[in-house]
């Protein structure tokens, strides 16, 4: 067997470098990350993503193919087996000394990810390569450990995990932002009476990805009582900004008998566990992110860890904001939707941390949001923090059937539509509430990567679906 060293088991580079002691024999695979020659030896870099580091290969000129070995370009893939000692540079504690090296796939100087720094519009160009970049392999490391974390969090309390569908013919938000889904041949549809007859189509009705899982989480929460969704969402936003993207991934959990408090205790209690398993799991990502990204991210981690979070009302809110003399582009005036100046002012200027905004007025909510006894405004919830704005929206639901009845009325909604959700309101129905958290702003928070098309693989933006 010719290439039996290959072929033997290959040892992560995480776990090479946590070794307690030296081997003989030990192979590793990964992609090279820089090249350096000396005089008579050569260094390679060696990356698998298995960790934020790479280890170092020494190339002796004893070693059989050398020349061809220490040619190899940045961007190969190799297969390196040899001894892995004590390592005499600085900041690493073991090194690998090659005794052969297989290349598995070369790499042409043409490789774009050569050592100099990129930028972050740049390294989006080439999204088929950016993981192998210290950035994105930290991001895309610091993603993984969080979205376990999602599920141990909500599994840890007896939530179930519900699977809401994708294709969807409702718009839960009632904001017409919904990517529409349908075989029709675009050139030619089927006309009805004042344009396409969309009962023709694949579903027998208009269809489109959906904006979020909440309305079939609520059927699941009244059999269920604790759920949660954790799935991609579609927003068709014509907003360019840098914490919006058209693809994205929402946690939404629901809980029956739970009124706006507990919501808001639950997620509280979701943000700190999060921060602190980012903070126990990925030490060597958020490092990083502090020295490069962030200057202090880590104490700001650890200080959101043992917070205690602010309610505000929104009147009390708007009440603030007027009060503060600050100029904003927009004027605030009760009634009006908080914009992301005022979120942040509020948030980073007179809290100084992270607050739940309550109690939004009925006009600029949704639907499905609880009428207060003031019949003016709604058992909203929003989770603002600094930096970020806006990252969780929850509420607790209508559960009474008349109330919900004349709000889908008010807002243009045709029950006959959402028959179903009604349904939850005359067959056992009880108090209940969740929120929603987009995954991506999130991890902006933890990272503090500060454009959304940096915290998800491949971005789909307003012009971009490219890879
Ligand atoms: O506030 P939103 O629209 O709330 C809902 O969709 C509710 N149905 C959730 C619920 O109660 N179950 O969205 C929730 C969160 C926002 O706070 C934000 O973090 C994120 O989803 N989000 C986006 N993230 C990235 N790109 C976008 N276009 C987003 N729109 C919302
Ligand atoms: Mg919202």
């Amino acid at each position: 067997m010719a290439d039996s060293k290959v072929k033997k088991i290959r040892t992560r580079i995480k776990e090479a470098l946590a070794s307690t002691a030296a081997t003989d024999d030990i192979c590793i695979k990964g992609w090279v990350r820089t090249v350096r020659r000396g005089k008579d030896v050569a260094f390679l870099a060696l990356n698998d993503g298995s960790c934020f580091n790479s280890i170092q290969v020494v190339l002796e000129p004893s070693m059989a193919g050398f020349e061809a070995a220490a040619r190899v370009g940045t961007g190969a893939c190799l297969a390196v087996s040899g001894a892995l000692v004590e390592s005499p540079a600085q900041g690493q504690a073991w090194e690998l000394r090659a005794a052969q090296v297989t290349v598995l796939g070369d790499a042409d100087p043409e490789y774009p990810l050569q050592k100099k720094r990129h930028t972050l519009e740049y390294l989006r160009t080439i999204a088929h390569l950016r993981p192998r970049s210290n950035t994105f392999g930290a991001v895309f490391r610091v993603r993984n450990a969080l979205s376990f974390a999602v599920h141990s969090f909500f599994q840890e309390r007896g939530f179930m995990y519900v699977q809401t569908p994708i294709i969807t013919a409702n718009d839960c938000e009632g904001a017409g932002e919904m990517f529409r889904v349908t075989t029709l041949d675009p050139a030619h549809p089927p006309l009805g009476d004042g344009g396409v007859d969309w009962r023709q189509d694949f579903f027998g009705e208009a269809t489109g990805l959906t904006v979020s899982g909440q309305l079939q989480a609520e059927l699941f929460a009244t059999a269920f009582s604790d759920v949660y969704t954790f799935g991609p969402t579609f927003r068709a936003e014509n907003s360019n900004t840098s914490r919006h993207a058209a693809e994205f991934w929402m946690i939404e959990p629901e809980m029956a008998f739970a009124d706006l408090a507990d919501d808001c205790r639950l997620g509280e209690e979701f943000m700190r566990y999060l921060v602190r398993y980012a903070l126990q799991n990925c030490p060597a990502d958020l490092a990083f992110f502090d020295d490069r990204v962030e200057k202090g991210l880590i104490d700001k981690l650890e200080t959101l860890a043992e917070a205690h979070f602010e309610v505000m009302s929104y009147t009390d809110a708007v009440a603030a904001l007027q009060k503060s003399g600050q100029k904003f582009e927009f004027p605030v005036e009760w009634g009006c939707d908080l914009q992301s100046e005022h979120e942040r002012y509020l948030t980073e200027q007179i809290i100084g941390g992270p607050v739940f905004v309550t109690d939004y007025p009925a006009g600029i909510k949704a639907f499905y949001m609880r009428l207060n006894d003031d019949e003016r405004t709604v058992a909203a919830m929003d989770l603002l923090l600094p930096r970020v704005g806006e990252i969780i929206g929850g509420s607790q639901r209508e559960e009474r059937h008349g109330v919900l009845l004349r709000r889908m009325q008010e807002c243009g909604i045709a029950p006959e539509n959402l028959s179903w959700y009604l349904d939850i309101r005359r067959w056992g129905s009880c108090p209940h509430a969740g929120f929603g958290l987009g995954f991506e702003r999130f991890l902006m928070y933890v990272t503090g990567m500060e454009n959304i098309r940096d915290l998800i693989p491949f971005p789909r933006t307003p012009g971009n679906a490219r890879f």
